[in-house]
């Protein structure tokens, strides 16, 4: 095979998603912050990511670069490697295309997904199997890259990559990609023997593979390994067996596109006055909705989702409301059309004190974080949580449930040193007494203020966090 001199990168990342080009959720915000951090301190990093039909790509310049063809007795599948070109991401990113099965205008969600992110992986392996300097860490993404740790060690083909080491970080252990024993025939080429590597449940489980194989495997807080190994799930067996191989780490946030001093969503900046900056975004949006400026404002951002507390929203903002008008909620996010219609009927009831947003929008979602007094945050699951982090560095209070990352992040206000409102139950009961503790500590001004200025400057920038995921590196 003809050889590609590639510059030589030190860390490759393999994900579905990767911000500004493709994002449904903090997946994305992961894979578009932590390789700028990693480049910062010195280490080569690329990505490689699906080519979509997607907004990003389309207005992008981009160069073809290799193209290749995938060959098995049940398969050939042609693709074609594409390269950024500008610098604007801080780091180099290599698309995989495949016309037929990953140039959709989604990310997930066709009843194919298994078979578009198993020739993703191979294909990008194939890719790299061509150059003279390997990389020295894969590190790989939930179960779309999950079978990269196994494809590496065990398939043939890629015998000249066995020696690469391997990082598996589960962002959302719900989703394993797991697929049917039949579509086997479709990876590239392995001994039998291996079979159990691939294998949960008779079926091929691809977060599981990811687990057994890798090096070392890391969840985005320590809570959530906790929850892993302890709590109820498929896989709990096998978290507590690789138990010697596995570290929660937090995420961080990427402060240069999460900046409330420089922020080109804002209208209204932070400067010195960080409450004169909270409320002329408050106003702002107050003014949007209709919404009385002097009431808390309390906003949900995200999917909504069951997983996410979602179903318990509406009913919430009912249950709160009818006792008394005194708050605001403002809500962006899409998911179950359930859920979106119980909003829409909130709004209906409450015009007044309640406005909701169906779709995503990532101006309004920094719109909000700058002009809320409080993010609620009702997750049933919560691997890390990003939003609480954004939110408090604009000067938001959070409202979460104790859980996974929520747990290791926000520390309730009752508490020493504490700046946040934490509770224990998915109930309507504490969400809304959770509430009504915010609403009585609104009054408390300069408490308020106090909690305000602290969140602000805590740092929870991935310059901390990059730390952790270059030690594991060096091992
Ligand atoms: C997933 C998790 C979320 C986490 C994010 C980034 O979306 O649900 O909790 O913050 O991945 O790791």
């Amino acid at each position: 095979m003809e050889k590609l001199n590639c510059i030589m990168y030190q860390v490759i990342h393999f994900a579905a998603e990767c911000y500004p080009i493709a994002k449904t959720g903090g997946l994305g915000d992961v894979v578009g912050a932590l390789p700028k951090y990693l480049i910062k301190r010195g280490l080569h990093t690329a990505v490689f990511l699906p080519w979509y039909d997607q907004k990003w790509n389309h207005n992008n310049p981009v160069k073809h670069e290799w193209h290749g063809n995938l060959t098995g007795a049940n398969y050939n599948v042609n693709y074609e490697i594409i390269k950024s070109e500008n610098n604007n991401l801080g780091f180099d990113v290599f698309f995989v295309h495949i016309p037929d099965l990953l140039y959709r205008p989604n990310i997930y969600g066709y009843s194919d997904d298994p078979l578009r992110f198993l020739f993703f992986q191979h294909a990008a392996l194939d890719f790299i199997n061509t150059w003279d300097d390997k990389p020295g860490v894969f590190h790989c993404h939930d179960h779309h890259t999950g079978l990269i740790p196994f494809m590496i060690r065990h398939c043939y083909k890629f015998y000249g990559l066995q020696h690469i080491k391997t990082v598996f970080t589960i962002h959302n252990g719900l989703y394993t990609g797991a697929f049917s024993w039949s579509l086997s025939k479709y990876l590239p080429d392995f001994h039998e023997r291996n079979m159990g590597f691939l294998d949960w449940s008779d079926t091929i489980n691809p977060l599981a593979t990811g687990v057994k194989c890798c090096d070392y495997m890391t969840t985005v807080s320590e809570g959530y390994l906790d929850e892993l190994k302890f709590g109820e799930n498929p896989l709990q067996r096998l978290y507590n067996e690789t138990w010697m191989k596995s570290r929660g780490i937090v995420n961080g946030i990427d402060t240069d596109v999460w900046n409330p001093a420089t922020d080109p969503y804002l209208e209204n900046k932070m400067t010195k006055d960080i409450h004169e900056f909270k409320k002329a975004n408050k106003l702002q949006i107050c003014e949007a909705s209709g919404f009385d400026p002097y009431l808390p404002l309390v906003v949900f951002i995200g999917r909504l989702v069951s997983e996410k507390g979602g179903l318990l929203i509406p009913d919430t903002i009912k249950r709160y409301l009818s006792f008394g008008q005194n708050v605001n909620f403002y809500i962006l996010g899409s998911g179950v059309n359930y859920i979106e219609d119980q909003l829409k009927e909130c709004v209906y009831q409450f015009p007044k004190n309640s406005s909701v947003y169906i779709g995503y929008n990532e101006a309004l979602a920094h719109q909000l974080y700058a002009a809320a007094d409080f993010l609620l945050m009702p997750s049933l699951i919560e691997p890390c949580g990003l939003n609480q982090l954004y939110a408090m560095r604009y000067g938001t209070i959070p409202v979460v449930r104790r859980v996974g990352g929520l747990k290791d992040t926000v520390k309730d206000f009752g508490e020493w040193e504490g700046y946040g409102i934490c509770f224990n139950n998915a109930s309507i009961d504490d969400i809304v007494m959770s509430l009504y503790r915010g609403e009585l500590l609104h009054k408390e001004v300069e408490k308020f203020k106090w909690i305000r200025e602290y969140i602000i400057q805590l740092n929870y920038s991935w310059d901390v966090a990059v730390e952790k995921y270059i030690e594991i590196y060096k091992k």
